[in-house]
């Protein structure tokens, strides 16, 4: 029998999901990792080598056994945060966006012009989500090229997947003087020479952190800044990312600006592509949602960050159901929670309260939109294999050919507050799992099959 060369193997119960309302358990499974990062083999305990691989992982070490009570998931993937966010994460959430923004957001942005402050900031976040299961992150990060890189720096040393933006926007009218770029041009070609610096940073050779064109969003932006980002998408076929019918202000004043939705804006600018990640979403209409899911772009969802500034509740059910790619954000700070299992939650709470309604004093009848609801196993497909059909990468699924990105819970650890009893069916578990996962719990963590929890100092 010929057999692989692994980097490791790692034997355990696991869930994936391959849709959103289809998870899949596999019991006592062994995943053989290739020395790429990828599942190179899955097998089951029937198949004919599972016993001599288990047996030479383990006599040349190379060979992680999960106990009992511990269960595999693939490592989830946050669509959407604002690495610069971190200090603010828990407090200043008592004003709308365009207040927000100006009064506690860009101040402490502009700060990142600081590289010392920029560094500890982002060592402390990306080992903080790692050690919360998040094993890929779509970054924004702040104006500044050279901290942006930094935050790339960074990922790449504690072993984070991660998208960065160096952030875009110029408007004069809706940036505050101490925190925007200087000019359109100068936006743009700074946006140019991130994306070259990130991809040749040491280490990235395998591209585990790649760059996105960053748009903040169109209030931010001139016309020439939009169109000049267009164009670099189109030379590079590089993500992009933005906000998008964010709340009622935002909605309205691309409308009056353009007379246009912000779908439509993007689309003609050359900004809505399959690599497009919108950011919220709450306010597009079926006609956006044909612009989107045409382009084949896809929505970072962010629930909790949208009870405080979207205005309204995402229509995710509606949205699943016209098959557009969607996954998970934890929009931080506007969301305060670094937890992907947290959105998860949130996700399925705000569907609740959509299609139930919340104004008590209506009639069941017109309180709420009836067939709202999502489900925990379509929360647990948005945080893992809807996050990576979005960014069209080979993660989120524990399945041959994707990376071995991923980590492990364990019900029986410090604390637990995920209590398992003999009558529980898998699913039962899973639910749990989604619904009592904390930091505690998750004992090991992934990415491309190397351990990156408690990496750093
Ligand atoms: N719109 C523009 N910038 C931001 C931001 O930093 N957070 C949120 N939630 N919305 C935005
Ligand atoms: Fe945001």
């Amino acid at each position: 029998m010929k057999l692989k060369n692994y980097k490791v193997v790692v034997k355990g119960p696991a869930y994936t999901a391959n849709s959103p309302d289809d998870f899949h358990y596999m019991d006592d499974a062994i995943f053989c990792v290739d020395h790429y990062g990828y599942i190179s083999d899955i097998y089951m305990p029937q198949h004919e080598k599972y016993s001599t691989v288990i047996n030479i992982a383990r006599s040349e070490d190379y060979l992680y056994e999960l106990k009992k009570g511990q269960y595999i998931l693939p490592g989830f993937i946050d669509l959407h945060i604002h690495a610069p966010q971190w200090p603010n994460l828990g407090k200043s959430l008592d004003r709308p966006l365009e207040q927000w923004l100006q009064q506690y957001t860009f101040p402490l942005e502009a700060r990142y012009a600081d590289l010392d402050f920029a560094r500890k900031t982002y060592n402390h976040l990306v080992s903080t989500l790692l050690s919360h299961g998040t094993t890929t992150a779509v970054y924004f990060a702040t104006v500044h090229r050279e901290s942006s890189l930094e935050l790339g720096k960074i990922c790449l040393e504690l072993g984070q997947r991660a998208l960065i933006g160096k952030v875009a926007m110029d408007d004069v009218n809706n940036c505050p003087d101490y925190y925007r770029d200087c000019s359109a041009e100068h936006a743009i070609s700074e946006t140019r020479r991130f994306i070259r610096e990130l991809l040749a940073l040491p280490g990235n050779e395998k591209g585990n952190v790649l760059p996105v064109i960053t748009p903040r969003f169109i209030p931010c932006c001139s016309d020439e800044l939009l169109s000049g980002l267009g164009e670099i998408a189109k030379e590079t076929g590089c993500h992009i990312q933005t906000h998008c019918s964010e709340s009622d202000w935002e909605h309205n004043f691309v409308i009056e600006r353009y007379g246009v939705t912000d779908s439509q804006a993007l689309y003609n600018y050359g900004l809505m592509t399959s690599k497009t990640i919108l950011a919220h979403c709450n306010h597009i209409s079926d006609d956006d949602m044909s612009i989107i899911e045409s382009a084949s772009a896809g929505i970072a969802h962010c629930p909790l960050s949208n009870f405080y500034f979207a205005n309204s509740v995402f229509p995710l059910r509606h949205v699943l159901n016209k098959n557009i790619n969607t996954g998970l954000g934890s929009d931080i700070s506007a969301g305060h929670s670094p937890s992907i299992f947290e959105v998860c939650r949130h996700a399925i709470t705000a569907s609740k309260a959509l299609n139930d309604g919340v104004n008590s004093q209506l009639s069941s009848e017109v309180r709420g939109y009836t067939g709202s609801s999502v489900s925990f196993r379509e929360a647990f497909w948005l945080a893992t294999g809807g996050g990576g059909k979005v960014l069209d990468l080979p993660i989120g699924q524990l399945r041959e050919g994707y990376f071995f990105d991923a980590m492990v819970v364990d019900t029986n650890g410090p604390d637990s507050d995920i209590i398992i009893y003999d009558d529980d069916t898998t699913e039962d578990i899973l639910q749990k799992l989604i619904y009592n996962t904390q930091r505690n719990n998750i004992c090991k963590v992934w990415v491309n099959g190397e351990n990156v929890l408690n990496k750093h100092k």
